[in-house]
């Protein structure tokens, strides 16, 4: 099965679409929106012209004897006199008093079509040591150019001190890695009622990947949460061990106030059987689904819009209309590798393997860095028995998602196939390492060391399986076989 990829970049609390998909930050990642802070208080409503001129903008709320100082920013103020910013070849790019201003610092812009200056509406502290540690820009250094992260990071120290608060940059970093540390901090982050709401929504999407009794009651939680963004996303990327449970918890969300969420709910019990759900709920999920279609066709015109419709269909088992869909994204955007990487899902299970590793090269060639993309190309062309490309895909996998050890598992079979037996046993190894309990892998490994008379390790893998799976059958019945071939041996 294919990881889910990411849907829609748009969301909309009942129907509406927000404003903020064209500043190029979200305002609803900051603080100040969180604390009811509104365009309305920095916009005219209907003009989008700014109430206030310079720093008397910001000036509104925060006060000028603490901030608008040189002991708050350190830089010159318009007049003064000083040495401005320029290029190598001599140009002014940044006058003496830009760097006094609250907004590049805090809402770091760019010019779009020349005049239009956009700024970056999530309002952020300055943090070069995340540049250093994550690659996120910082505004410091986009003004600058000349200078390194590290240079502005010592600025801070010498201005602020050391000590930097906590950001949840680096739990999403720490859970885009799915390290296991990760997991505590998601589901603190993914709670938090503090935070902004798309940054829990992130935190719990990513949450997924880990599964356990926890981190699914986390999201029984936030199934309930007060933001519709919370239980949508919940919905979306909650991970069920018995899909018979699913209509019993999306059910009821079904009839959630909010259109986004309804949407959701039946998109995701699309595909479930009819009976699990009674009359009444069968009637609402019909409306939900009409609700969705609607609004998809709605944005027919865009790849996602076609891309959402042929997941619908996929979930419906009504592949003719899913792959019809599908197309068509690609034929409005032949980037949009999402509706590729699906539809190379589907023509794999309608046994069309060629049209499937067309589609699949296309993605990795295009996009080296979707390494779940090379996963998939790997695990279809060792299905299609050509082991040697099926490995270096797996390989460049296993590079780029270093902690998901299935990819090492899949990795170390098919170098099997190839008898580069070494690396298989370290692959087979790597895996086993960072799922010591997995029975997979424990299995996969004894099984390599007997076939290759290696019984000695083979009974040791025997010994791991039943101290860690005393109730399964399995374990037991391999270390007696084992025995008995060492028996034989020393006959
Ligand atoms: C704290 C103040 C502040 C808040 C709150 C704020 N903005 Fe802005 N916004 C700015 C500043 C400063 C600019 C840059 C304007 C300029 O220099 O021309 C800007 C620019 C914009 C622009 C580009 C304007 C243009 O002429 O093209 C848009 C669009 C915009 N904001 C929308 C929004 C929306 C929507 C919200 C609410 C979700 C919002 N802003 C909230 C300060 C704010
Ligand atoms: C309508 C009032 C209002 C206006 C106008 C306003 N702010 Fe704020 N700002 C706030 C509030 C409230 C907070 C949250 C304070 C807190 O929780 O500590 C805040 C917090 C901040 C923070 C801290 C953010 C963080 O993540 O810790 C920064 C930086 C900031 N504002 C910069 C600006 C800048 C720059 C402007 C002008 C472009 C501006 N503010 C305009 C009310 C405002
Ligand atoms: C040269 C960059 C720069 C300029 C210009 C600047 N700031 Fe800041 N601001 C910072 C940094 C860096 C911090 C974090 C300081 C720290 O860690 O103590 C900060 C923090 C803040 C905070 C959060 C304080 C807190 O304790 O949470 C607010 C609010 C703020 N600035 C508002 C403003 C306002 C308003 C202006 C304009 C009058 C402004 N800043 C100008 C760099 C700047
Ligand atoms: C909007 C552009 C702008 C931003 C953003 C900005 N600066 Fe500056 N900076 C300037 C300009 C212009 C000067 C020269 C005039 C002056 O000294 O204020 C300067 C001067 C300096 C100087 C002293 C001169 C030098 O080169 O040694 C330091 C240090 C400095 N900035 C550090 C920072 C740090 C750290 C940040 C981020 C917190 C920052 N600046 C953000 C424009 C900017």
């Amino acid at each position: 099965m294919l990881p889910a990829l990411l849907t829609e970049s748009l969301y909309f609390t009942d129907g509406q679409i927000l404003e903020e998909v064209y500043v190029y930050g979200s305002f609803t990642q900051s603080k100040m929106y969180h604390r009811d802070v509104r365009c309305s208080d920095c916009h005219d409503v209907h003009s989008v012209k700014l109430l206030k001129e310079g720093n008397d903008l910001c000036l509104q709320c925060h006060r000028a004897g603490e901030y608008d100082t040189k002991r708050h920013h350190f830089h010159k103020k318009k007049g003064e006199k000083g040495e401005p910013i320029k290029s190598s070849d001599g140009k002014v790019l940044f006058k003496v008093g830009t760097g006094a201003d609250c907004v590049p610092c805090h809402m770091p812009g760019r010019q779009y079509m020349v005049i239009d200056y956009r700024p970056d509406h999530s309002i952020r502290i300055p943090r070069p040591d995340l540049s250093m540690k994550l690659g996120a820009p910082n505004a410091c250094n986009r003004c600058h150019l000349d200078k390194t992260d590290k240079w502005s990071d010592g600025w801070l120290t010498k201005w602020y001190g050391p000590g930097r608060r906590p950001h949840y940059g680096t739990v999403i970093e720490a859970g885009r890695k799915r390290l296991p540390q990760a997991r505590k901090q998601l589901m603190r982050l993914a709670g938090d009622p503090l935070y902004p709401v798309i940054v829990r929504a992130t935190a719990l999407s990513l949450l997924a990947t880990f599964s356990g009794k926890d981190t699914t009651e986390a999201f029984k939680l936030a199934l309930m949460d007060d933001e519709a963004l919370i239980r949508r996303t919940a919905i979306d990327t909650l991970n069920l061990s018995h899909q018979k449970d699913l209509v019993r918890i999306i059910g009821p969300l079904l009839y959630d106030p909010v259109k986004a969420v309804r949407m959701e709910a039946a998109q995701r019990l699309a595909g479930q059987p009819e009976k699990r759900l009674s009359s009444q709920e069968r009637r609402v999920f019909q409306a939900a689904l009409d609700e969705f279609k609607t609004s998809m066709m709605y944005s027919a015109d865009f790849a996602f819009g076609r891309y959402n419709l042929g997941n619908l269909y996929a979930a419906l088992n009504r592949p003719e209309e899913a792959m019809r869909n599908y197309q068509a994204a690609i034929k409005i955007d032949d980037l949009f590798y999402p509706a590729k990487v699906n539809l190379a899902m589907l023509y794999n299970q309608r046994g069309e393997n060629g049209k499937a590793e067309v589609l699949l090269r296309e993605v990795v060639g295009a996009h080296p860095e979707v390494y779940d993309a090379a996963y998939s190309l790997g695990l279809l062309l060792a299905e299609m028995k050509q082991y040697a490309d099926a490995a270096e895909f797996l390989e460049g996998a296993a590079k780029g998602l270093p902690q998901r050890h299935r990819i090492q598992y899949n990795l170390g079979l098919v170098l099997q196939h190839l008898k580069r037996d070494a690396e298989a046993e370290a692959a087979l190894r790597g895996a086993l390492e960072r799922a010591p309990d997995n029975m997979d892998y424990l299995y996969a490994l004894a099984d390599y060391y007997m076939k290759r008379g290696q019984l000695k390790n083979a009974k040791s893998m025997a010994k791991q399986i039943i101290a860690k799976h005393p109730g399964q059958r399995i374990g037991h019945e391999l270390l007696q076989s084992i025995e008995r071939s060492l028996e034989d041996d020393k006959k």
